[in-house]
């Protein structure tokens, strides 16, 4: 039911961790799972990601997803990190079940809450992010079922 990519990413994840004076944290979750996680970015000064860690308390795929998420990331500048769409995570990851989709968000926000803390840390606008939710389950509802 999982793919290989997905049991490796979940048996042996990557990035797990925090960064201490992180550019920006984001922590996302999931009312109805109770699922949660935390994104740190390390962005230097030509806004591009040096380092990225991630803790989940969750669900197998949730933990799969952060570490895609985090190795999609890396390297990256901001407006690139922003592009990348829990479709872009699935896809990394060779897809995921369909009931396991909405795991896959948690990622794409908590990437976003990052960048948003990042960006009100430094008094910057990054254009096309909009401020993240805590909470994804009501999102969820709407898009996904
Ligand atoms: Fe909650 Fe997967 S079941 S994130």
């Amino acid at each position: 039911m999982y793919s290989e990519k997905v049991m490796d990413h979940f048996t042996n994840p990557r990035n797990v961790g925090e960064i201490e004076n992180a550019s920006g944290v984001g922590t996302v979750g999931n009312a109805k799972c109770g699922d949660i996680m935390r994104i740190y970015l390390d962005i230097n000064k030509d806004g591009i990601i040096d380092d990225v860690k991630f803790k989940t308390f969750g669900c197998g795929a949730a933990v799969a997803t952060s570490s895609m998420a985090t190795e999609l990331v890396k390297g990256k500048n901001v407006q690139e990190a922003l592009q990348i769409t829990n479709k872009a995570v699935m896809d990394a990851l060779d897809g995921l079940p369909a009931v396991k989709v909405h795991c896959s968000l948690l990622a794409e926000e908590a990437i976003h809450a990052a960048l948003w803390d990042y960006a009100t840390k430094n008094n910057i606008e990054i254009e096309g992010l909009e401020k993240p939710k805590s909470d994804i389950s009501e999102e969820e509802e709407e898009e996904v079922y």
